[in-house]
């Protein structure tokens, strides 16, 4: 069949892969290739076996693959035939030289923009999918326009604002979709075209254009302002627990306020993911690069207090379980930095599972579809910590069970059954206050949960 359009994503990650499907599911027209490094990965896209977990994304991509929707790991021949680049290669926070634990990593970035440049034959519109420090595309430009080929590339910022676990329903209808051009005729030209593949299912009045800074900041801002509301209603939980009143109450009154709004309020045991932590960092590091260190300090702030947030969850157990939980077996449930999705990067259960071993007790892991990810996290301790695909198993002889991921299926376990099995008194400490405790206080276990404090 020929295709009008022919689009490349570089990146077969997270965001890659879904983005690309549902753009190759709705735009026929167009034909869509991921390609990447990592061949198993390409292999599993290939297969009935995807290699991430995402509700709904097995359907849509049986009914693109080898249709419009191609995974391959032949870079070369896929650059060359695409007219449209999208680069979704991973943008970790850099761990070696200046700017060490906060900059962006941009090693893979610029390797994959020269990559570009080796094979390319003809003008090509290169789009940023990854997340990016503010002006990425000023040194992406330099690099692939300062070549002897007579070729030109006009870059665009197209950053993705989905989230893991409802990837397919955020990308079926966005809130809105932003595109950053350079305010001249080829800048407009281009995203000209790139407005015309979301325009296929995304209503145009959801389609934002903005110059190519304010597109590259928008997305560092939206995830700092979405991670410093979990990180004053974690800090308002704190103070909740001294003074017996209940945190998901004050966020449900508060969030009434149509200024304020009632979405990511939801106290827990801190947030995690590949994103929030690292995009933040790089926006404290960019307001240092830029001579303002009362901003930077502003947003560390808030990447301070959710560690902190973490850490209390150990405070809490010693609290109740007579300040010592050596040798003791603590079942912790979920490991995946959030429900409906296998990730566990950047996970708070991995900061919980430390902070057990730290006190000499013994951690039992259990989740619905993250224990593969679980034992390479936690690789460096794999032989003190368990693992086990049933919860109930995973609490029998248990002192404490603590909840760190937010799975439904924890709430649905028969809790009776659970307390029959454990050691007593038998102590849950809802990280996620997903558990009705008044029915498990009912029981005859010992709850602590976050920001609920003693209401007398
Ligand atoms: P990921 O690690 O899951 O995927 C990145 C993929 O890029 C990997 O499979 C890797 O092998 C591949 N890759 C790296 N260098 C390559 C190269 N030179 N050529 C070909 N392939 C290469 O990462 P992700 O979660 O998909 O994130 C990608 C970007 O999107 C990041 O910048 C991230 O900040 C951003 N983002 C992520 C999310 C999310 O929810 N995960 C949401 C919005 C934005
Ligand atoms: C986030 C952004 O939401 C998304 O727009 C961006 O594209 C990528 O980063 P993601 O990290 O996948 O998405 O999930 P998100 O739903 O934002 O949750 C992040 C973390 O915050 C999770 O650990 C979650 O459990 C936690 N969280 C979220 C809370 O603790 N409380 C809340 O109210 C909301």
């Amino acid at each position: 069949m020929e295709f009008n359009t022919k689009i490349l994503c570089i990146g077969a990650g997270y965001v890659g892969g879904p983005t690309m499907t549902v753009i190759a599911d709705k735009c026929p027209d167009v034909k869509v290739t991921v390609v990447d490094i990592n061949q198993a990965r390409i292999d599993a896209w290939n297969s009935d076996n995807l290699p991430i977990f995402e509700p709904g994304l097995d359907e849509v991509v049986k009914r693109a693959r080898g249709r419009n929707l191609f995974f391959s790991t032949d870079i070369p021949n896929a650059v060359r035939e695409a007219d449209i680049i999208f680069v979704s290669v991973n943008t970790p926070t850099k761990t070696f030289g200046r700017g060490a634990g906060k900059a962006s990593d941009l090693q893979y970035w610029e390797k994959t923009a020269r990559e570009i440049l080796e094979v390319a034959t003809n003008d090509k519109i290169i789009v940023e999918k990854s997340t990016l420090p503010v002006r990425t595309a000023a040194a992406m430009e330099r690099i692939l326009n300062s070549n002897d080929k007579g070729l030109h590339f006009e870059v665009l910022s197209n950053p993705e604002f989905l989230a893991e676990g409802t990837a397919i329903k955020d990308l079926f209808e966005p809130d809105r979709v932003l595109i950053g051009s350079h305010q001249t005729k080829s800048g407009f030209a281009a995203l000209q075209k790139v407005v015309d593949i979301y325009a296929h299912w995304v209503p145009k009045d959801r389609i934002l254009t903005t110059n190519l800074w304010s597109s590259e900041l928008t997305k560092l801002t939206a995830n700092a302002f979405l991670a410093q509301r979990i990180s004053s209603i974690n800090s308002i939980s704190a103070l909740c627990e001294k003074t017996g009143a209940d945190v998901d109450e004050v966020a449900f009154v508060m969030g009434k306020d149509h200024r304020i709004g009632s979405k990511f309020l939801k106290a827990s045991i801190g947030f995690g993911g590949s994103c929030f932590k690292k995009d933040i960092l790089n926006l404290v590091y960019l307001c240092g690069y830029y001579g303002l260190p009362e901003v930077a300090a502003y947003w560390e702030s808030v990447v301070k207090i959710n560690e902190w947030q973490t850490h209390r969850v150990i405070s809490s157990m010693l609290e109740h379980m007579f300040n010592t939980i050596a040798g003791k077996k603590i079942a912790v449930f979920g490991f995946a930095f959030k429900a409906n999705t296998g990730d566990t990067r950047e996970s708070p259960a991995n900061l919980v599972v430390r902070d057990l071993l730290a006190e000499h007790a013994h951690p039992v892991v259990t989740d619905p579809k993250a224990i593969h990810d679980a034992k390479r996290d936690l690789a460096d301790v794999l032989s003190q910590v368990e693992f086990e695909e049933d919860p109930y198993k995973a609490a029998e002889g248990a002192h404490a069970v603590v909840v760190c991921t937010e799975w439904k299926c924890f709430a649905e376990l028969d809790w009776k059954r659970i307390y029959k099995g454990m050691a007593k008194p038998a102590f849950v400490y809802d990280g996620r206050n997903i558990l009705d405790a008044a029915a498990l206080r009912e029981i005859g276990f010992d709850v602590a949960n976050v920001g609920k404090g003693k209401a007398e």
